[in-house]
């Protein structure tokens, strides 16, 4: 797909701007390793103007997230579960620990199953970002979801587009062979509504059924 959206004015006018873009990156990754060692006053010190900590000068990144390039400028600290929900509007990502122990979080990232609270957005250049709002396609919902229904796999629902996200890896990285292989994989993606072996028998009839997830 060659969709592409410029968010906050941030365009970069050609292969020159992409090529600086990169340096700045680098730069700005090498400056934030070294800085991480040093005590606080001293980088307070270090930075002035507007590259304070409480301050820092926008980065830009360039990422694809369901088939639609994204450049942003962005703060260096931004997570990608903020830049999905408050930047991007794409709030089918939830947001529930913000500290990698639920599982609310989960987007497939290059393929890979990946915590959006855990990773910083910088950190995805010219990646490919998935989120729940990619799996439904031309109105019709991914067999995943259907089965979420089928099964009652949720009830209030907050942690339902992870565990369909974490599922849905699952089922593709074949470690969906039982209910208990199932129940470890899953293990990340808490439910306070208890609604796990509906969830289990969601992710198994899919797995058996051969569909293409
Ligand atoms: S919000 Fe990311 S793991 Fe809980
Ligand atoms: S359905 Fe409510 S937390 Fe899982």
């Amino acid at each position: 797909m060659n969709n592409e959206r410029i968010v906050r004015g941030e365009e970069l006018e050609n292969e020159a701007d992409f090529s600086e873009e990169r340096r700045f990156f680098l730069k700005q990754s090498v400056a934030m390793a070294g800085l991480s060692f040093l005590p606080v006053p001293f980088v307070t010190a270090a930075g002035g103007g507007d590259s304070s900590p409480g301050n820092p000068e926008p980065v830009k990144v360039t990422l694809t997230v369901n088939g639609t390039r994204h450049r942003l400028a962005i703060d260096v600290r931004t997570t990608l579960l903020d830049l999905l929900r408050e930047q991007l509007a794409l709030t089918g990502t939830k947001k529930g620990c913000d500290f990698g122990q639920c599982g609310a979080c989960t987007v497939h990232v290059d393929g890979q199953r990946t915590l959006a609270c855990l990773s910083f957005a910088i950190m995805q250049q010219s990646k490919k970002v998935h989120t729940i709002e990619s799996l439904a396609k031309n109105g019709s919902l991914h067999p995943l979801q259907q089965a979420f229904i089928k099964h009652d796999g949720f009830q209030c629902g907050y942690c339902t587009p992870g565990q369909i996200m974490s599922g849905v890896s699952c089922i593709r990285e074949k470690k969906a062979g039982s209910a208990e292989e199932i129940q470890e994989y899953m293990s990340g993606n808490l439910c306070r509504c208890g609604a796990y072996p509906n969830i289990v028998n969601a992710i198994m009839e899919v797995k058996n059924s051969g569909s293409q997830v």
